[in-house]
């Protein structure tokens, strides 16, 4: 049976309200088409702007088989590559990050400016021409902050998003961000399963006596309110963050895809912190109040970020093999804040740090038993996983929209 074949009948047998069929968890046909129709196909969160601070500045990003480098030209301009040399196909920038007049090929050192025009090729004959051998370009977009890639030929809308997003994420001023601290962590089960698991509290009283220290069990601030309405709590809290010009309502995209909404946390909590109290004293942005709960944006299938009033946490999920999935966490304060003065490192991190190694073990545990012959695909609580159910429905909703289109060879 194809792989479209096989989609399609699992997807005819899920059965609704529930977990989904083993092999969507487990099985590399399934895999291979998820990279294709999804992380090939959507735009992706790539990094926070501030990681590009100056001309040739440079990170890396491996999706599937890609890889990209992304890099801030001599025009200020950020710009995204295929990281593979035009001459016979080696890789071009080999570090994570580093900072580079031009990009040199380590190869036979052809030369390309950092928007991509080839510069030097030593003795190609007096036919070669340069300008038919640039880097070729990946989809490329800022959004307040933020860098977003897309490596479809033909990328979908970008523009619905961004200006959805841009006056939520404005008060946060994360262009006067810097990087306090990135962590990488590999967690041993399928990307869906690390997005599940995003998308609900249910576990969070028996997995996370940290982040429960600040962060509410109630299912309506990690959920969808299919119904639309929020407790009078959260309204109220929604009336005085706008009174306040912070947009904070909650919205979903038609399709699903993305969700924003300045969320309260505890009673009188202030940030991610064991005490609940600011951890960085010179604050990142200009929300309204220090207790102005978080701005929790997912953008599936790649990004869950939360926006504080002191600082901020970008997450960027990337899937490595069927039961691999890559979680990069990068903590944001303001660039002038000083580390040791205005924050200690330990007390910005510990609850997140301590939280994504609390759900790495779940979702490994999770993808074990899901690995049993035994497994079968159980009901989600109404009450506390709805956003589970609105993640698993998107997936399955767009997967069947895009079994059958062929994607365009890269030209
Ligand atoms: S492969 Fe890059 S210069 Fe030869
Ligand atoms: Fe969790």
């Amino acid at each position: 049976m194809d792989t479209a074949t096989k989609a399609r009948d699992l997807l005819t047998r899920r059965k609704s309200g529930h977990s989904l069929p083993q092999p969507f968890y487990v099985d590399p046909d399934i895999f291979a088409m998820d990279m294709e129709r999804f992380f090939y196909t959507d735009w992706l969160f790539a990094t926070p702007v501030c990681a590009l601070p100056k001309t040739g500045n440079y990170v890396t990003q491996r999706v599937g088989a890609y890889s990209i480098t992304i890099v801030r030209g001599s025009d200020g301009v950020i710009r995204a590559f295929h990281n593979t040399c035009r001459h016979r196909g080696s890789i071009l920038c080999k570090g994570a990050s580093g900072k580079v007049a031009k990009l040199v090929c380590p190869y036979h050192q052809w030369t390309y400016e950092l928007d991509g025009r080839l510069l030097w090729a030593r003795d190609m004959g007096p036919g070669f021409e340069p300008k038919d051998h640039g880097l070729k370009p990946v989809h490329c977009r800022e959004l307040s902050g933020l860098v977003y890639i897309c490596l479809a030929d033909q990328a979908p809308d970008f523009d619905a998003f961004a200006a959805l997003a841009a006056p939520y994420l404005a008060p946060h001023d994360l262009g006067e961000a810097k990087i306090a601290f990135q962590s990488t962590i590999v967690e041993k089960g399928n990307w869906k399963l690390v997005w599940e698991n995003n998308r609900e509290c249910y576990h969070c009283a028996g997995n996370h006596p940290s982040l429960c220290r600040t962060y509410p069990e109630d299912p309506t601030i990690s959920g969808v309110s299919p119904d639309g309405t929020f407790p009078e709590k959260v309204e109220t809290h929604f009336a005085r963050l706008e009174g306040a010009g912070a947009p904070s309502r909650f919205r979903l995209s038609d399709d699903g895809q993305y969700r924003l909404a300045r969320m309260p946390l505890l009673d009188g909590v202030e940030s991610y912190t064991m005490n609940g109290k600011i951890a960085v004293t010179k604050r990142l942005g200009r929300v309204p109040f220090l207790d102005a709960g978080s701005l929790m944006k997912f953008h599936y299938p790649s990004t869950w970020n939360h926006f504080l009033s002191d600082h901020s946490i970008t997450f960027r999920v990337t899937p490595i093999s069927p039961m691999e999935t890559e979680v990069q966490t990068s903590w944001l304060v303001h660039k002038d804040a000083v580390e040791g003065v205005d924050y200690d490192l330990q007390r910005l991190t510990e609850v997140w740090a301590a939280t994504n190694d609390e759900d790495r073990r779940v979702v490994e545990d999770n993808q074990q038993g899901i690995l049993s012959p035994a497994y079968e695909p159980g009901p989600y609580s109404p009450t506390h996983e709805d956003g589970v159910l609105q993640f698993v429905d998107w997936y399955c909703n767009t997967l069947s929209a895009r079994i059958d289109t062929l994607r365009v060879a890269a030209e």
